[in-house]
């Protein structure tokens, strides 16, 4: 959410800015901006629209050696070129790129427009640029921490001030700041992506603490002034691993790269002679993790899908009652801690405000709690400090694929890990590795053979409703889907329970409304098929995804998938929902990677 960026050094800045900014438009794209700082001053360029329209209209001979960037997704005020980043105090002096929400930024803008500061943009970031112009203090750092003693919320910020030619002073509190250290140079970003094709040394800013980036290095601060000595870590990523190599929309390369993400969440992992996983990132002992009488799984959107999906896993395995709640929801309503309840916090950017949060409540009541999350280092995963990586690669489409997949991995090496320490037998033991060795295969096995869903996909992307619906873990499939498919193709879909349908929904069954049918072959088959018939009596078309050919209800149409074990089936069954999404959004000529109103990694409230 939002992307930041910042060059001092040798070279030119505004090349690097622009090549970051690419990096980090899937966090934001509604407004893009840069500030370069040449000797006569300031020069900022922003608008509204994707960072290529405003690069697109840089001038051509921007140098200057430091210079900071910005991708949006609008928070205060809509997306316009007054409300794009950079912003500036009202001499052009001062230069702000934030990621974050400045809640106290009403009353600040009140007492700035008091004194008779004129405004801008409708942001919190100008207030922020307008209190550092005006903070007193010798040095760029000081004036940034004085103002920021002022401010309330969270921030991952860069300034550059014309006075300074040679400095970028950046500030964290809740959203991330990324020094990397290069050669007579240094960068700064939000992510790691836009990072690695520069330098793989990096560090990593807590909350509350500023740095001080010159082209020989940098120092770091806390907000109190005290020095912070910080360690510089090894990006691991690849700098390949961001591009969209043959596939023409990154949706697309991260379905293609599920088998491999399953692969390398899997890798290192298997214990077969005790038939267990081996999940030393979990730091807990057999004796602590057998105290815990439940399981609670928090995330956000596709995360906590992945978590209902998770926890029915868990549960049917190890017999330890498990359930999965919206990190948003979780914290918002005083939740009691428990003691002997394990909490399992998801996610993929290990950045989602609203889970980071859960986990802080957590922690501060005396919970216990593990991450599940894909980016190393992440917020996150750092608050957790324990737990599993996915090490699924980057995932930058906007809408999540190869990390639910690979989530649902993690969960079932959790469940084979718990489990062998309770009633699961070596034999069962077994038999799930097993399963998840051939896993990969079969997925790949339902990419390969998606031409029917290709097919369907264009028959059905003309309609503007569609109900998804399951029971149990079908029902998390269902949610699943119907999210997928409302995020990149903006179909008005909605998932229920099957079991629910008669007492409402059916009220909307009609020869227009989809109804997509999640129906393996579980014990609950003959309730889904009777789903199936009271939405065909009312003429509703019906698309199930079924492990069987013959189904005993007449349906419009179906897509089989390969049966497994009865734990993963419901993996192979995410593929035709993501590829169906994927092809009626292609049909729909959407921005498949990077839909209205969204971006990946929501770092706000
Ligand atoms: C859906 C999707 C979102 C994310 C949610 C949580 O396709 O991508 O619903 O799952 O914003 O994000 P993370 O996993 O980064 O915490």
């Amino acid at each position: 959410m939002c992307g930041i960026v910042g060059y001092v050094g040798h070279q030119n800045a505004a090349p690097i800015l622009l090549e970051a900014l690419h990096r980090l438009e899937y966090r934001g794209y509604d407004s893009a901006g840069v500030a370069v700082l040449r000797k006569s001053g300031l020069a900022v360029h922003k608008r509204r629209g994707k960072v290529h329209e405003m690069a697109a209209r840089l001038p051509k001979r921007l140098s200057g050696n430091l210079g900071i960037g910005h991708t949006r997704w609008a928070t205060h005020g809509e997306p316009s070129d007054a409300n794009a980043h950079p912003h500036t105090d009202s001499s052009g002096r001062v230069a702000v790129v934030h990621n974050g929400i400045i809640e106290n930024a009403h009353e600040l803008r009140a007492r700035l427009a008091a004194d008779g500061v004129e405004f801008a943009s409708e942001t919190d970031t100008e207030v922020l640029a307008q209190l550092i112009a005006r903070a007193g203090g010798a040095s760029l750092t000081e004036a940034v921490r004085s103002a920021l003693t002022m401010v309330t919320g969270t921030y991952g910020l860069a300034v550059v001030d014309a006075k300074h030619l040679n400095e970028i002073v950046v500030a964290r509190n809740g959203s991330p700041v990324i020094l990397g250290i290069g050669e007579r140079e240094m960068f700064v970003a939000s992510d790691a992506a836009a990072l690695v094709r520069h330098t793989r040394q990096a560090v990593y800013l807590d909350d509350g603490e500023i740095a001080t980036l010159e082209p020989r290095g940098y120092r770091v601060t806390t907000l109190d002034a005290a020095p912070a000595s910080k360690r510089p870590t090894q990006l691991e990523l690849a700098d390949e691993a961001f591009g969209k190599g043959a596939h023409s929309h990154y949706m697309m390369k991260e379905i293609h790269e599920q088998p491999d993400a399953i692969r390398r969440t899997l890798s290192g992992r298997i214990d077969r002679r005790f038939a267990t996983a081996r999940l030393d990132g979990l730091e807990l002992s057999p004796r602590e993790l057998a105290q815990f009488r439940r399981i609670k799984i928090l995330g956000c959107g596709s995360a906590c899908i992945s978590g209902l999906l998770g926890a029915r896993l868990i549960e049917r395995l190890t017999r330890v009652p498990a359930d999965a709640e919206s990190a948003a929801e979780f914290r918002y309503r005083n939740p009691v801690i428990e003691d002997d309840t394990l909490y399992i916090a998801v996610s993929q950017s290990g950045e989602t405000f609203d889970t980071l949060a859960a986990v802080e409540e957590i922690k501060r009541k005396g919970g216990a709690v593990i991450g599940i999350v894909n980016v190393v280092g992440s917020s996150i995963a750092r608050a957790c400090g324990r737990g599993i990586y996915l090490h699924a690669g980057p995932e930058i489409a906007v809408v999540s694929t190869k990390t639910f997949m690979s989530t649902l991995v993690a969960f079932a090496l959790f469940a084979l890990h718990l489990g062998r320490m309770k009633d699961v037998s070596l034999a069962q033991g077994k038999r799930l590795i097993e399963a998840l060795d051939a896993l990969p295969e079969r997925i790949a096995a339902c990419i390969a053979d998606s031409d029917h869903v290709t097919r369907l996909a264009a028959k059905y992307a003309q309609f503007t409703n569609a109900y998804f619906v399951g029971r149990n873990e079908g029902f998390a499939l269902a949610q699943e889907g119907a999210l997928k498919l409302k995020e990149v193709s903006y179909l008005h879909a909605e998932a229920y329970p099957a079991s629910e349908l008669k007492h409402g929904p059916l009220a909307l069954v009609s020869p227009d409304t989809l109804t997509v049918a999640i129906v393996p072959a579980d014990d609950l088959f003959e309730k889904n098929i009777g789903t199936i018939e009271e939405v065909r009596a009312r003429r509703g078309p019906v698309l199930a995804i079924v492990h069987h050919h013959e189904l005993p209800a007449a349906v419009d149409d179906i897509v089989v998938v390969p049966q497994l074990h009865e734990l993963l089936d419901p993996l192979p069954m995410l593929i035709p929902l993501q590829l169906f999404a994927y092809h009626v959004a292609a049909a729909r000529d959407c921005d498949i990677d990077q839909p209205r109103n969204l971006a990946k990694s929501v770092t706000v409230e």
